[in-house]
This record gives structure tokens, sequence and C-alpha cells, in this order.
């Protein structure tokens, strides 16, 4: 019997998983991220005892809020948002380490107001010096407030102590707005303290893909152009921009979610194996994925950009996204978004990677569906379908998260005829525990230093590099903007993209 071979490498995987003591800033505390998502999984965090001794949070933003105020509201979001009740022991002994300084970002007297409780801090909990600086803010402010921590000399790293950066998407709005936000950024902070979240990362099934891939014997043999015909990677939501319409029109569906989560999904999926689960080595991988993927040629061909019109959810009538608040009434921001990739290295050449996402779907559903070849010879009648049809295998990745793969069986009487079937794992059943929310994972991560589950800026870049020129040529009128009824799956042309390739879209 072999074994699998020891390396000191892989200790990636069976890192000590309690961080220094530190101090956790947040700049941007009092808004709606923090509420809902940072401080919950803060909470969830200490719940489970995985905060070190010594951590403390400072709330950094505008109003004038005392840090008896701050820890009211966040007691209010933790009641409305986190995954476990509220119980109220955890929840005193937690809060006594929150605190809150107001200011105006651009007040470099607010950040020696900063500088001072952090000092105090250090002395009180023995943080050491460690700073884990959060900006959950809109990004038109994150060159602003790294620049003036520089200034206030509070990005400097002290002997033995540690000072990181976690920046929140949308890092740029195309390539040349990312370039400037890294140089800004970079000139202050080194790239390894940079931590760059990207949320999708942070959940259990998007992570569950490598462990899937490299983690058994049997997959990685046919996860390539051999075997595979095509992947598809979708992200379903049902709801619209939920009172975030103002956002939404700065930003549309492919700098919301191709250009971020998808493309790192992707990256996941068709990244060669790593020696080891580290930082770097899972980072290098994704980013040779996106150097190896063309450019696209055909805009008007291989993409499709659309905006829903009324319609009806889930049977809830819903208006269309030019009525929603906050939009404008002739906008011609996509909410739906499909294209073709082809990622040319040896491993993938001619396999085409089908992206696409949508508002307004009549399902919620995030998944990576990889469609085989058939095999060579039809030995066997299929019931209810022309042709043999092809293994799939379906990573869903939410809800309802797990994996199943799809193959032909003998239907039982004394005829050969084969029909499809699944073989299905689900979490739920299988685990039978909540997984963690994405936040608590990375902000876990990022105390600890473990940037694996962070996007690194030539990753980011390169993502850039290959969709600003898609931006450029909408902008410009190529590939009209077409519209679909909200409750559809989308318009025409995203069929039409896939049939005149022969294939056609998973159903979710
Ligand atoms: N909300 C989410 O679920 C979510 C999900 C993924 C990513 N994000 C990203 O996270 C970031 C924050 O989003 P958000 O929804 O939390 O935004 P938000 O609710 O608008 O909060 C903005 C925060 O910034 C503070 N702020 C704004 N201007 C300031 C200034 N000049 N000086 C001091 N403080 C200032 C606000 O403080 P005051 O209100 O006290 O002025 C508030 O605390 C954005 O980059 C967003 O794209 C958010």
């Amino acid at each position: 019997m072999t074994s699998p071979t020891r390396n000191p490498l892989r200790a990636g995987l069976h890192m000590p998983r309690t961080p220094d003591p530190c101090a956790l800033v947040v700049f941007g505390a009092t808004g709606d991220l923090t509420a809902r998502k940072l401080v919950p999984a803060l909470y969830n965090l200490a719940r489970e005892r995985l905060l070190p001794m010594g951590f403390s949070v400072v709330g950094f933003a505008r109003r004038d809020w005392s840090d008896e105020q701050f820890r009211a509201a966040m007691k209010d979001g933790v009641s409305k948002f986190s995954r476990e009740p509220l119980q109220d022991e955890i929840w005193e002994s937690f809060a006594r380490d929150l605190h809150y300084v107001s200011s105006d970002f651009a007040d470099p007297a607010g950040y020696r107001r900063l500088g001072e409780r952090l000092t105090k801090q250090d002395q009180a909990h023995g943080a050491g010096g460690n700073r884990l600086f959060y900006l959950a803010t809109q990004p038109t402010a994150y060159a602003e407030i790294a620049q003036n921590l520089k200034e206030a000399e509070l990005s400097r790293v002290a002997d033995g102590s540690w000072t990181r950066l976690v920046v929140e998407k949308p890092f740029g709005r195309d390539l040349e707005s990312a370039r400037k936000l890294d140089r800004s950024l970079g000139a202050v902070f080194r790239e390894r303290q940079i931590f760059r979240i990207d949320h999708y990362l942070g959940k259990e099934t998007v992570q569950n893909i490598i462990v899937f891939r490299f983690g058994n014997g049997i997959f990685e043999p046919i996860w390539n152009r051999r075997y595979v015909d095509n992947v598809q990677v979708s992200v379903g939501e049902t709801v619209g921009v939920e009172g975030r319409g103002g956002y939404y029109e700065e930003s549309g569906a492919l700098r919301d979610m191709v250009q971020n989560h998808l493309m790192q999904v992707l990256a996941l999926v068709a990244m060669e194996p790593v020696a080891s689960f580290t930082g770097d080595a899972v980072r290098d991988e994704k980013a040779k994925v996106f150097h190896a993927i063309m450019p696209i040629e055909d805009i008007a061909g291989s993409t499709v950009r659309a905006q829903y019109t009324a319609g009806a959810v889930l049977g809830e009538q819903v208006p269309g996204y030019r009525q929603e608040p906050g939009v404008a009434p002739d906008s011609r921001i996509e909410t739906y978004v499909a294209l073709k990739l082809t990622v040319e290295n040896w491993r993938w050449a001619g396999v085409p990677f089908y992206l696409r996402v949508g508002k307004r779907l009549p399902k919620r559903a995030t998944e990576v569906a990889i469609t085989f070849k058939t095999p060579p010879l039809q030995l066997f009648r299929q019931m209810g379908s022309e042709g043999p049809t092809p293994n799939l295998l379906v990573l869903r990745i939410q809800p309802d998260e797990g994996i199943s793969l799809r193959f032909g069986a003998k239907v039982p009487g004394t005829r050969s005829d084969v029909r499809p079937v699944n073989m299905d794992f689900r979490y739920g059943t299988s685990f039978g525990v909540e997984p963690p929310e994405a936040y608590e994972r990375l902000l876990l991560d990022a105390m600890l230093g473990d940037s694996t589950l962070f996007t690194r800026w030539d990753g980011v870049e390169a993502a850039w590099e290959l969709l600003t020129p898609v931006l450029d040529a909408w902008a410009s009128g190529v590939s009209p903007l077409r519209f679909y009824e909200a409750g559809s799956w989308g318009p025409d042309e995203a069929r039409t993209l896939m049939e005149r390739d022969g294939r056609e879209w998973h159903r979710m």
C-alpha cells in the first residue's frame, strides 16, 4: 500500500488556528456591512473561543457615537444577523472590548485619537501593537484612509508586531482605477500586508472545490480537455437591487459579480494542483489561469448583457430595473451577463468556460456544472433523449450545498435502455452542522496572516485586463443591451450563445 508523501510545506492545512493578540480597527463602523456581517462574524468567533486573548475592536466613522452607543448598535446587528442566537453572557464579555472613535476620514486629528486609543488598548490587553485595519467603507475613501494611517504613523510596523489592511470589494471599477488604487495602497502597505476580500472564497463550498479536486484521487485524471466538454459557472439571484439602486448604477453585473466572484470560482476549477495549501501556492496557480484566458476578440458574439423588466418572481409581481429607486429611467446598466471564455493552456485548450449571472431569475442558486464528453459509441438506447446524455458533475455552492454526478443507468426490464440518474451528496445531511459564515473564516485568516483565501493584486489586475475591454466595447454599443422579464431565465440571446456551440445551459 502506498501512503501520501509527508511534506512540511503542507503546514497550511494544519496551521494553529489561534491568532496573536491584536486590535481590529473598522473604518465605516456605523455602516451596513459592519452590523450585518463583520460584528456578527466576530461574535460567532468569540462564541467558539477562536478570538485571541487580548483582542479588541475599534470602530471608526463619522457619526458622533460613544462606546456605549456603538455597543448597542452592534448588539442590535448581532441579534438580527448572527448565525447563532445572541447569548447575553457571551455578548457582555465580547462587548467590553468594543470601542469607538468618531471622526471624518479626512481629519488627521481623528487618526491621532485612534492612535492614542490603540496605545491604551495595547497596554491594557498586551496586544503588542498588532493591528488589522478593515476598510468597510465606500471604495473612494480607501486611498485617503491609507494615506492618513501612514501620516499618523499607524501603518508602521514596530519590532515583532504586524499591521495588515483588509479591503472590501470592489477593487477598482476598471483596469485604470484598480491600478491607481493599487498604487495608493502600495505607497503605504506591502502586498503581503494587503488582504483583499472576495467573500465567495470564504464559503465552505467554494473551498471544497479544492478539496474535491485535490483531496481525492479519482477526479484529477479526468479534469482536462480529453474528458471535459464544457464548464459552466452560474449565479442566479431572485432578488433585484434591494434598495441599493444607486450603488448598482455605478457597477452592473460584470463589475459586481463576474470580475471578482465568478472569475475566482473559475480559477479554482481550472487551476493546476498545488504543492502546498498556502497563500502564495494557491494564488500563483490561480494567476496562471487568469493569464491563460484568451482576450475576448469577438465581444459581440461571446458576451450577452441584459436588464430585467417587470415580471413575477416566486409568485410575486416585481418592478423592472428602471423602476427601482435610485435607478435612472433610461439606465443601460446590465443586471444579467453571459459570456464565453477560453483557457488556452495544456489542460484546457478548446474547452469553453461559460459564465452567467443574473438578478430576478426564477431561482437563487450558485453552481459549477462540468459536462463530460459522451462515450465514443452509442451501444444502448437512451430514454427521453436523442443522443447519449453526457455525464454531468454539479458543484452546488449555494443554497442546497452539495455535489451531484449524473450518469446513465439501465432501466429495469428485459431491454438495454439507459436513463440518466443522479448520485447526490448534500452537506446538510452528511455533516449535520451549520457551516461558518464566510466572514468568520476570512476575519480569522486575516488575523492569522493566512492570505490563501484573499485575492492577490496580479489576479485582480488580470481579471480587469480581460474584462475592461468588454466594458469599453459595451459602452460603445457593441453587443447591445437586451431585456428579459423578471422571473425568466434571462434573454434569448444567452440561449443562442450556447446553441451556436451546440450546447445548452444547465438547468439550475
Ligand atoms: N453591505 C454589504 O452587505 C456589503 C457586502 C459586500 C461588500 N460591501 C462593501 O463594503 C463597503 C461598505 O459598505 P456598507 O454597505 O457598509 O456602506 P455604508 O452602509 O454606506 O457605510 C459607510 C460607512 O462609512 C462611513 N463614512 C462614510 N463617509 C465617511 C467619512 N467621510 N468619514 C468617516 N466615515 C465615513 C459611514 O459613517 P457615517 O454613516 O457615520 O457617516 C459608514 O460607517 C463598500 O465598499 C461595499 O461595497 C458591502
